[in-house]
């Protein structure tokens, strides 16, 4: 039987989503046994990565195995040897394998070679780890994820894809305000729709628009890895969107802070802001070492 993979949003049902929610809460209040004992994670990354890698190798460690780092120099993938053979060697030796990649296609790639689960450290079109860390910071936050208004301010990036595909399936209504040519695509909120779940997904220009009766604003950089040298020229679109003091105002005066991190403070968001009594977003942080232990068991257990 071919592995479970995890590449995307789109790989999870709504009660699959659910299930690693509640398996990733219960992580976090009992902890968990060594099941995954004599297992290796290869993490297989392109880019440079602080959560992502160590939230991977202290699951890895804390579910009884061990992960393994191969960073760009080591691979080479594409460049060195090819991706396939890179996923068949990788399937003879771990158990698993995460990867952080620049084109999406990599990753599919990965799962069709691999005769072990692959899992999406993030794609230059998704994020998916990053965005059930995120909802397990709701789900904290309010109880249930149903009716949750969640705001986010910038590019229809990796990070906003994936939370919209998140959203629609868990019952948030996700309101994505984007600079004019930068927002999510008809066909992206085509996909997140097109799972059926209870969630809406919005697009709009409009900052303010978004903000009200927010539950939680959201923001991730104007330039993504591997987009740096186009930041110059978004800086004046982007700048009516940075969540600064007063565009948190038009948000309700309860409505949480979140950012996926690395932060450019005084780009998208003000170091205020960021460091705010309602910023969550080492909550966020620490969520992505129990919900990506709880996709570790899943695939892996
Ligand atoms: N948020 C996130 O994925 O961080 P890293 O790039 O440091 O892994
Ligand atoms: N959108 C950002 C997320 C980093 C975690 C990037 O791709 O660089």
């Amino acid at each position: 039987m071919p592995p479970r993979h995890f590449r995307s949003i789109r790989d999870l049902s709504a009660e699959e989503l659910d299930g690693l929610l509640d398996s990733a809460l219960a992580i976090k209040r009992d902890g968990c046994g060594p099941e995954l004992a004599g297992q290796v994670l290869a993490l297989v990354f392109e880019k440079p990565s602080l959560r992502t890698r160590l939230a991977f190798e202290v699951a890895m460690y804390r579910l009884g195995g061990r992960a393994v780092y191969l960073g760009p120099h080591e691979v080479g993938a594409g460049s060195r040897e090819p991706v396939r053979d890179i996923a068949r060697v990788a399937s003879r030796m771990a158990h698993g394998i995460a990867v952080r990649t620049f084109a999406h296609e990599t990753v599919e790639e990965f799962a069709e070679w691999a005769s072990v689960p692959v899992i999406n450290g993030l794609s230059e079109a998704e994020h998916p780890c990053q965005a059930l860390a995120d909802l397990l910071t709701l789900r904290e936050r309010f109880g249930s994820l149903h009716g949750v208004r969640l705001a986010y301010l910038g590019e229809g990036n990796n990070v906003a894809r994936a939370l919209a595909m998140a959203s629609v399936l868990a019952g948030i209504d996700f309101r994505c305000a984007s600079p004019e040519g930068y927002g999510l695509s008809e066909g992206d909120l085509d996909v997140a729709r097109a799972s059926g779940g209870p969630g809406r997904v919005t697009q709009t220009d409009d900052p303010r628009e978004a903000l009200r009766d927010a539950s939680a604003v959201y923001t991730d950089v104007w330039a993504s890895m591997g987009e740096e040298h186009t930041l110059e020229g978004r800086i004046e679109s982007f700048a009516p969107f940075r969540l600064d003091a007063d565009l948190l105002a038009a948000a309700p005066a309860d409505a949480l802070v979140m950012h996926d991190l690395p932060a450019h403070r005084g780009e998208e968001i003000t170091d205020e802001v960021i460091e705010s009594s309602r910023s969550v977003v080492f909550d966020q942080a620490e969520n992505r070492v129990h919900t990506q232990q709880a996709v570790l068991l899943s695939l892996l257990g």
